[in-house]
């Protein structure tokens, strides 16, 4: 099993990476943490915890930055309501934070591990980045950084930049230069996985609670994704994260030198990704530039079969 510390910003898309590293045999899901981005550390926070108690996941959450490194603070509210997580009706809450902070969460952790954790993010990098500079020494117990963010093509909050790093690019900067093994799977191969109303339609009959919940956050993520960008199916970013570990071969990826754009005011948080090598720098991150699409459905749909049965009211 390949032990993972999931650390996001629920969010939508983020929620349903939780579904699937939370009950996934090939997977030890050591904890999630929350940061800042999608929505504020409240919310984010608020929600992975909905989310673990509506599966019934025993799994600790810590919260963590509620703010960039260096940057102000913005939301994707138009993307993800006023919540975070709006569309599902959440029972009264009966599961809650620990009370360690994430970055010293991650910090300890790492440090007592054989450097066999996979660090996984699907918001602003910007616990990871805090850990690194809190503990330089983590950075040899990582053993992969998964990420969702960047693109090697076009940007989705600016031409230029996606959400996860322009939320945060100085964080981004510091988890790409820790010198450890990345993935970088962005928006190049994300919108290649677009929730169309078949696949709701497709989980809506398994049953289970993890597909109820599916249902109720596509319903919503896939309208405002209809009303921001006018595409028909949302983008499902963030669990092909956890999908890719579930299945090494879903992700083609190449080997790219990736920097982070931090001074441009156009650009500021692109992901430079030097497909063609024409500078003959370091290879710094596998970058994802194609996904088996139809393997991707599969493996969602194997996940959320795994819970219990859907208890109707
Ligand atoms: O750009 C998409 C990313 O930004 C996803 O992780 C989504 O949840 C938001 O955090
Ligand atoms: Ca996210």
């Amino acid at each position: 099993m390949e032990r993972i510390i999931l650390d996001c910003d629920p969010g939508h898309d983020d929620a349903v990476a939780i579904m699937l590293a939370a009950n996934s045999p090939q997977l030890e899901l050591l904890a999630v943490t929350t940061v800042a981005g999608n929505q504020t550390l409240e919310n984010t926070r608020r929600n992975a915890c909905n989310v673990l108690q509506w599966l019934g996941r025993d799994v600790p959450v810590y919260a963590g930055c509620d703010r960039p490194l260096v940057r102000a603070q913005q939301i994707a509210a138009d993307i993800h309501g006023k919540t975070g997580l709006d569309g599902p009706v959440f029972p009264p809450r009966t599961k809650f934070p620990e009370a360690e902070h994430a970055v010293p969460f991650i910090i300890r952790t790492l440090m007592a591990s054989d450097g066999d954790i996979t660090m996984v993010t699907t918001g602003p990098m910007t616990n990871l980045a805090m850990a690194l500079r809190l503990e330089p020494r983590i950075a040899e117990k990582i053993r992969r950084i998964v990420l969702m963010g960047g693109s090697y093509q076009n940007g989705n909050v600016t031409p230029a930049a996606e959400f996860n790093i322009y939320a945060d690019a100085e964080a981004a900067h510091i988890c790409f230069t820790a010198g450890r093994p990345i993935t970088m799977v962005g928006l190049d191969v994300t919108r290649k996985v677009l929730c169309y109303s078949a696949v709701v339609d497709r989980m809506e009959r398994i049953g289970t609670r993890a597909s109820r919940l599916f249902v109720e956050l596509m319903r919503f993520f896939c309208q405002t994704q209809k009303e921001v960008y006018g595409m028909e199916g949302g983008p499902l970013h963030d669990p092909l994260t956890i999908a890719s570990l579930i299945d090494p071969t879903l992700l083609t990826t190449k080997p790219m030198n990736v920097r982070v754009e931090l001074r441009s005011s156009d650009s500021y948080g692109r992901t430079n990704c030097d497909y063609y090598g024409y500078l003959g720098l370091p290879v710094t991150a596998d970058v994802a530039v194609d996904v088996n699409v139809p393997r991707f459905w599969d493996i969602v749909e194997e996940c959320l079969r795994r819970y219990e049965p859907e208890v109707t009211p």
